[in-house]
């Protein structure tokens, strides 16, 4: 079939967006790895750790005790409280039960929050670097992203003044990622409580992706949740996968008023319905048991990090911002642009993982062309050697 007929075969929608740049590199390094090569994989965003045993015997348990069927559609009160419990708790917001919704993975939350919200032609604010799939599904709802730069000098941070001069009568929504993933860049308490009152004055809904919100190297964690007087304008989309080590789950939930977060029940109830009813339970136990894992998990990142600049640091010509939350480094990698025929991260990444057997991902999926992510939850050994790598093949290209 040529791409002229499978236009008119597939919905316009369906060509706006492209397959998630980070999942086409794990499913590359795959197939390597089921050929027998040994790659020291830097791809992956999810943590190295086990989920915790408290939650998992909460899922046996509820698998044992037949918990197995449909339940209420945005979760069972009881998974909805314990979000709302965990967020006041730890951040001070004031959300209902009404106004949580528990979703398949953040991803999901994200998802039907711009379906809710997006129209064609709305334009949606997103700073760069950002995660990959943000643009995407702006896309797919037929909104315009509006790509805001920030300076690597100053660590990829997103300001109150630059989101400011972004804002256009159009503007109907901007995304915020704080730590951020692929940077690891924190927004200050400070621009944040600006940036919520520039939304709420303005009518623009404030889309606060907090997967990284207890990995925050920078200081104490703060959600854009607690300023409850703008409840009506911002939407916490948060996630168990990294704070618990529960990628495979796919437990992720938004917080909203209750007019948005009827709407996001509204769309989830004609596609996936409740999110798997066990995988409640195991969350119950996750928000509301001991938070003892999320900083002994914190700890073991902090020095992750440290180790992983160190080595990094030893590459000549490669430069990087020190992190300030979530796992991963984005080092500026532009030295060796334009050597041994490499004209762009994504070939960069490309000959790493073909002849170094060392797997990142591009810049270029996150919107930056001189970079490449590494994420760094695997053993120091792990760190040790895929640097060891990376350096002999840099230092090689003619
Ligand atoms: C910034 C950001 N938001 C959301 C997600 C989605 O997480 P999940 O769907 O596993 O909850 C990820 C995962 O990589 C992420 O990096």
């Amino acid at each position: 079939m040529t791409d002229s007929s499978s236009s008119h075969v597939f919905a316009d929608r369906i060509g706006r967006i492209a397959v998630s740049a980070t999942m086409a590199v794990s499913a590359e390094a795959a197939k390597l790895r089921a050929q027998g090569v040994n790659l020291v994989d830097f791809g992956a965003g999810e943590p190295h750790f086990n989920t915790p045993r408290h939650i998992k015997d909460a899922a046996i348990a509820a698998i044992e005790g037949n918990f197995t069927r449909y339940t209420v559609v945005p979760g069972t009160p009881d998974v909805r409280k314990a979000i709302v419990e965990r967020h006041a708790a730890d951040f001070g917001s004031d959300y209902e039960i009404g106004e949580a919704v528990f979703t398949t993975g953040g991803k999901l939350a994200l998802f039907n929050t711009i379906q809710v919200l997006i129209d064609h032609g709305d334009e949606v604010i997103l700073p760069v670097p950002y995660w990959v799939s943000f643009k995407d599904i702006v896309q797919y709802a037929g909104g315009k992203v509006v790509f805001l730069e920030t300076s690597e000098a100053e660590n990829f941070r997103v300001t109150a003044d630059a989101i400011e001069k972004a804002i256009t009568p159009k503007t109907k929504a901007i995304i915020l990622n704080s730590p951020s993933n692929p940077a690891g860049s924190v927004v200050s308490a400070q621009d944040l409580e600006r940036i919520v009152h520039l939304a709420h004055e303005r009518n623009i809904f404030l889309l606060l992706d907090e997967c990284y919100v207890y990995l925050n190297y920078a200081g104490k964690p703060v959600s854009g949740g607690s300023f409850t007087w703008a409840k009506e304008h911002i939407v916490v989309l948060g996630s168990l996968s990294k704070t618990y080590a529960m990628t495979g789950w796919r437990a992720g939930f938004a917080l909203a008023s209750k007019k948005v977060a009827a709407n996001l029940s509204k769309l989830q109830s004609q596609s996936t319905s409740n999110a798997t009813s066990f995988v409640q339970k195991a969350a119950i136990a996750a928000l509301a048991g001991s938070q003892q894992c999320v900083s002994e998990f914190r700890a073991e990142f902090i020095e992750l990090r440290d180790h992983m600049l160190t080595r990094l640091a030893e590459i000549p010509g490669v430069t990087c911002t020190k992190p300030q939350g979530a796992f991963y480094v984005y080092p500026n990698v532009s030295a060796y642009l334009g050597r041994g025929g490499i004209q762009t991260t994504a070939e960069l990444a490309s000959r790493l993982l073909h002849e170094a057997h060392v797997v990142t991902v591009p810049g270029e999926a996150f919107g930056t062309t001189q970079h490449i992510r590494l994420s760094y939850p695997v053993t120091k050994q792990n760190i040790d050697e895929g640097l060891r790598r990376m350096k002999e093949f840099l230092t090689n290209l003619a």
